[in-house]
């Protein structure tokens, strides 16, 4: 039997992971937060010093790592043995994330490590391109989106919460940016998978927009 899969796609900042983790939770299904796998990628390649674009070191920095995730109340990343959780969230990371993702090459590396999340009872799945890419087939599928102003707000306020210096202005300039270039990148471009249903969650409360999407599953 097929393992159902529910993929909720959409910009940066439009609650995704938060909603994702909360319905994989109240389903008792698996979570993949693709970001975080582009993420990761993103440090490594940081971390070896290797040119934002060199795609023929980016794709070898992808095939060496070695990922361990762990879906507690937060999702816990070790990247080679080293826990990497608290740089996750910055928009250094999320800037270079964002451009290695571009790279086809590099897109086609990091598939089947996502495939592979695929496990019983099933699976939620965030990212830009699950419904459209990853999985073609699921059973449900979700487009969350929200103005980017909400959306820059939303990401400013988390930064803080974490204790990580945040500029409003400069991140909404950054998530329009990083809006522009996933949804006009030719491979696996931000798009609205066919047969999504979209939620635009701009004037919803995180409850609200789990609601929805736990109603459409059951
Ligand atoms: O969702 P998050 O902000 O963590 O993703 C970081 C970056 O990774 C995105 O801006 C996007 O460029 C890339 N990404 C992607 N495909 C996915 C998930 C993330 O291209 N499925």
């Amino acid at each position: 039997m097929t393992v159902p899969v529910l993929t909720i796609d959409g910009p940066s900042g439009a609650g995704k992971g938060t909603a994702s983790r909360a319905v994989a939770k109240l389903l008792n299904w698996n979570y993949l937060d693709s970001g975080s796998i582009y993420r990761s990628l993103a440090i490594a390649v940081l971390q070896s010093n290797v040119d934002l674009d060199n795609v023929a070191e980016i794709c070898q920095v992808a095939n060496a790592m070695a990922l361990e995730f762990e879906c507690g109340d937060e999702l816990v990343v070790r990247l080679n043995g080293c826990d990497i959780t608290s740089q996750l969230a910055t928009e250094t990371t999320g800037n270079a994330a964002s451009i290695i993702a571009a790279y086809p090459e590099v897109r086609s590396v990091l598939l089947q490590k996502q495939k592979d999340f695929q496990q019983s009872p099933g699976l939620v799945a965030d990212g830009r391109d699950m419904g459209s890419v990853v999985f073609p087939d699921a059973q449900f599928k979700v487009y969350l989106t929200a103005s980017a102003e909400e959306r820059a707000l939303r990401r400013y306020k988390q930064l803080i919460e974490k204790g990580i210096d945040a500029n409003l202005l400069q991140i909404t300039r950054e998530i329009e940016e990083r809006d522009r270039r996933d949804s006009e990148r030719a491979t696996a471009p931000l798009i609205i998978p066919q047969g999504a249903h979209v939620i635009d969650s701009s004037t919803l409360t995180i409850q609200q927009v789990i609601d929805v999407v736990v109603d459409l599953v059951r």
